[in-house]
């Protein structure tokens, strides 16, 4: 049996930052999900080690440990390990995104055919600084020496500690007894264990990553941006074998969690967020941020920002429209330029193509809304109270209607341009609402005459 362990309780002080380290999101998702997934398909089962700052809730389906002060990553396995029985300990640390499970399945293969008591993964760092360095005797391992502790001689080793360790856990529970903080950082540290099995004449060998990584570990906001650009990498590249359509993808910040469908096409310079899911044959950008938000098949989002809303089928949104969160567009509507809509359900062919302000409103089939109008929803008496709009199907609203809700508009009315509606406007009823236009033949000529 093979226990996984990810060790992410440390406070990350390099971060600066109020959000512990290993919970600063790549591509919209903790960092620490990543190393969880490096390891959790080759192990049993997976221990997570946390602080007391960070929820439980969030590891749901995985063992968590909660190490009460970060005494060093030594004391964090201890953590880890206390009540489990295992043949095998696989740790990897939270701030270590970048691995793929190929690399440590490799490195788990290696460990089984060299018959080693405890292993490790090194690499050779371009910039090995703040990392634990390889010190060996000819081809042996002797010893890993943090930054700290290290001599200048030591630290112009490139070989570096990775981070990634196995353990035979009957050897490994005995040695983590003998762990002393008796270094430049007063931390018990992981990488004594090493040392103190090989003096014990146990077997310990180093597996050397066959590739270079940009960086081993993430332990600032820099580290964190090269991360993400190799992880932002591979999202778009699943996207485009699956299918999509990607334009300079350098400019594509596309999350974790969202879903494109074959033939869609994303323009450039988009952010799609959260639980987005776009389907397929829609045209989105350039310039869309979409969040949490569901696009269907054969729409077009350009310029525009979509949040938490349901999009049917066929639907257009933008240029520059600003979808807030909780609408439903059914089928065919189009939500065109300058518009902001807010909680309102649009049914198929609903059209509001300009400069309106439609929230908390319901708005029926092929309605028109002409541009310019306003629901004015905010009664700004009762707390933060918003009244409802009803407008029923074939709807004509005309341009710069001001719609004092709470209001019903029934099925196939017309309001007048330029009107301020304030009652129920009935079925198939023309509503005008608004001053009558006075004509003052030969003003003009008479003003001027006077002033010349
Ligand atoms: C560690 C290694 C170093 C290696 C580097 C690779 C030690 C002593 N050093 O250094 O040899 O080159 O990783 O990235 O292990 N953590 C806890 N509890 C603690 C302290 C840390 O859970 O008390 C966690 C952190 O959340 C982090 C991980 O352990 O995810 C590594 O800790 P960090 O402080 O980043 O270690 P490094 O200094 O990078
Ligand atoms: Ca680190």
């Amino acid at each position: 049996m093979i226990t996984g362990v990810v060790l992410g309780a440390g406070i990350g002080k390099r971060m600066h930052s109020k959000v512990p380290k290993v919970l600063h999101k790549i591509c919209g998702r903790e960092m620490i999900f990543y190393a969880i997934d490096s390891v959790k398909d080759i192990v049993d089962s997976v221990v997570v080690v946390i602080n007391e700052s960070m929820s439980k809730e969030l590891f749901e389906g995985f063992e968590v440990r909660v190490q009460k002060t970060p005494l060093g990553t030594g004391d964090a396995l201890k953590v880890a390990l206390t009540g489990i029985d295992t043949d095998l300990v696989l740790v990897t640390t939270g701030d270590n995104p970048l691995f793929e499970k190929e690399d440590i399945l490799k490195f788990y293969n290696f460990f089984k055919e060299t018959n080693s008591d405890i292993s490790f993964i090194s690499a050779e760092a371009d910039d090995p600084t703040n990392l634990g360095r390889v010190l060996r005797s000819g081809d042996e391992f002797v010893k890993i020496v943090e930054e700290a502790d290290a001599t200048e001689e030591e630290k112009a080793i490139k070989e570096i500690n990775t981070g990634v360790y196995l353990f035979k856990f009957s050897l490994l529970s005995k040695i983590l007894e003998e762990l002393s903080n008796n270094n430049a950082q007063g931390e018990y540290y992981l990488t004594d264990t090493l040392t103190i099995a090989k003096d014990k004449g146990y077997k310990v060998t180093v597996y050397k990553l066959p590739k270079k990584l940009p960086i081993y570990g993430v332990n600032n906001r820099f580290e964190l941006s090269i991360a993400e650009k190799i992880i932002q990498e591979k999202i778009l590249k699943k996207h485009m074998l699956n299918g999509v359509t990607i334009h300079n993808p350098e400019t594509q910040k596309i999350d974790y969690f969202v879903e494109i469908e074959n033939d869609t096409e994303i323009l450039p310079g988009c952010v799609l967020e959260g639980k987005t899911k776009i389907e397929s044959d829609c045209v989105v950008g350039p310039f869309a941020q979409i969040i949490d938000s569901h696009i269907s098949k054969g729409s077009i989002v350009k310029q525009s920002i979509v949040m938490n809303s349901y999009v049917g089928e066929n639907c257009s949104i933008g240029p520059f429209a600003y979808v807030r969160p909780e609408n439903i567009l059914v089928r065919n509507v189009k939500i065109g330029t300058f518009v902001e809509v807010k909680k309102s359900k649009f049914d198929e062919g609903a059209k509001v193509p300009h400069l309106s302000y439609i929230g908390d409103a319901t708005v029926g089939k092929n309605v028109n809304i002409g541009a310019g109008t306003i629901t004015c929803n905010f009664s700004g008496l009762e707390g933060n109270k918003k009244n409802p709009t009803l407008i029923e199907d074939d709807v004509f609203i005309g341009s710069h209607s001001t719609l004092v809700a709470p209001l019903v508009i029934r099925k196939g009315a017309y309001t007048a341009a330029g009107s301020v509606i304030t009652q129920e406007v009935p079925e198939d009823s023309l509503a005008i609402a608004r001053a009558q236009q006075v004509n003052k033949i030969g003003w003009v000529k008479r003003r001027k005459g006077q002033n010349g």
